[in-house]
């Protein structure tokens, strides 16, 4: 539409509608991190003790194509970081859309054995990954760098599965969980 300068108009659109100059509290953190939809992947490993561990994480993401690698941020606060902190191989096991339940599961804290009644499979290494999953990813830990309260976790991807090539991801959104349209 021409106003009376003839000039055209800007379409205005709820997503360019933006009130600038929120303080960085840590409210408006999440909440502006929160509209960055995700996937979701249970990222998995042998702890030093013997024992399977997995976490939720949505803080997955592809690093570099050549080599190969990958990485995912691990809080200094989780039940399992000192087994996170010590392994030298992960796997990252992407969820597809049926498997939010999955997610909430891996998501608990201080449950002893997260694999129990999970189907999942063991490689040669003892290295556990879920049997269900868009994709596998396996890893040996190429980095560990210091992040805030977290530790970024890169991996060299060494090992890939493909789950059904029709699958949809679950997503992540708004702290809530979502499908791909
Ligand atoms: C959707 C979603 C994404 C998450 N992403 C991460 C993440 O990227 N890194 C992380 O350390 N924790 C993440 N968490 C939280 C962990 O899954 C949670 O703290 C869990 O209890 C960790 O398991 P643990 O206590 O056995 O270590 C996420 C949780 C949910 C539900």
């Amino acid at each position: 539409m021409a106003d009376s300068s003839g000039l055209r108009k800007e379409a205005t659109t709820a997503a360019a509608a933006v009130e600038p100059g929120s303080a960085v509290t840590e409210a408006a953190f999440k909440a502006a991190c929160g509209r960055y939809a995700t996937g979701v992947s249970i990222v998995t490993g042998l702890g030093p003790d013997g024992r399977k561990e997995g976490l939720t994480v949505n803080s997955f993401t592809s690093l570099s194509l050549d080599p190969p690698l990958v990485l995912f941020c691990l809080d200094k606060q989780a039940g399992s970081f000192e087994a996170f902190a010590a392994v030298e191989r992960f796997a990252v096991n992407v969820l597809s859309e049926d498997q939010a339940d999955v997610s909430t599961h891996f998501a608990k804290p201080g449950v002893r054995d997260k694999f129990a009644g999970v189907a999942h499979d063991v490689d040669a290494d003892g290295l556990p990954m879920l049997s269900a999953a868009l994709a596998r990813i396996a890893c040996d830990v190429e980095a560990r760098h210091e992040g805030g309260d977290h530790i970024i976790l890169v991996g060299r991807v060494r090992r890939i599965d493909l789950g059904d090539e029709a699958g949809r991801p679950l997503v992540y959104f708004r702290g809530r969980y979502g499908k791909f349209i």
